[in-house]
């Protein structure tokens, strides 16, 4: 079996709130090429010495890095997962194509501009990588269940789709992905959308509104 060798950028940490106890992206992501068999971490990035580090130890990865652009120099990688914070994420990954990497999978959401993301998928076109965003709830089960449950007709017609969150910006892509999942990827005819943004409120240093509903 080919073994891919992965890098990850940005390894996040250990987080506590509350009594929860949580992790960083890039433990999930580190889980689940763990749990494949044809993949290997074999180095990550982060600009914080003691997340970088941890990270290592945790998944047994042989190269720590301060600097992403210094591994994507050293190593011959050949999947890459960007698991910083949004504004961020457009840069990464078109450096990422740009050292010839074969496939990206990112953190969600694309990025923080229109201009962004058309950027990133400019650049893995130019250089054919494989560019996928971390939108996983299509593949967990009660996800899966409820949409089985509108083809066979259990529910009813589907007529509209309709998500409020609270932070459309970041969180909110999860809903407008599941827009395309449950109605098969059809385009919008049309769309509506109202923001309330009454108080200051911001999520990985970026404005998201108070309370929104889009249809
Ligand atoms: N798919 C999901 O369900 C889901 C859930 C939570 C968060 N997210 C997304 O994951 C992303 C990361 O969120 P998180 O909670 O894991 O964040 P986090 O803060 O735990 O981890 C981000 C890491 O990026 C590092 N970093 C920042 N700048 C860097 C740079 N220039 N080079 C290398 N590393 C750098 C930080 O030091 C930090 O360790 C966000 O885009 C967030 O929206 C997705």
């Amino acid at each position: 079996m080919v073994e891919l060798k992965v890098g990850i950028i940005g390894t996040g940490k250990r987080k506590v709130r509350g009594d929860a106890m949580g992790y960083g992206m890039a433990y999930h992501h580190a889980a689940a090429y763990s749990a494949l068999g044809n993949c290997r971490i074999v180095a990550c990035a982060d600009i914080v010495r003691e997340n970088v580090e941890a990270f290592a130890e945790a998944y047994d990865v042989p190269s720590v890095y301060l600097d992403y652009n210094k591994m994507l120099r050293k190593e011959n990688l050949g999947m890459i997962s960007v698991c910083t914070w949004p504004h961020l994420h457009a840069q990464m990954v078109i450096d990422c194509a740009e050292a010839g990497v074969r496939a990206v999978h990112c953190e969600k959401p694309m990025a923080d501009t229109w201009g962004g993301a058309k950027r990133m998928v400019e650049a893995c076109r130019k250089h054919g990588v494989q560019l996928t965003f971390d939108h996983q709830r299509r593949f967990g089960r009660p996800f899966r269940l409820a949409r089985e449950l509108v083809k066979a007709g259990e529910i009813g017609d589907l007529v509209r789709l309709e998500g409020s969150c609270g932070d459309i910006y970041d969180y909110g892509t999860h809903y407008v992905d599941m827009f395309g999942f449950y109605n098969d990827e059809t385009p919008a005819e049309w769309v509506m959308g109202q923001v309330d943004y009454s108080k200051e409120k911001l999520i990985f240093g970026m404005p998201v509104e108070n309370h929104s509903v889009y249809l």
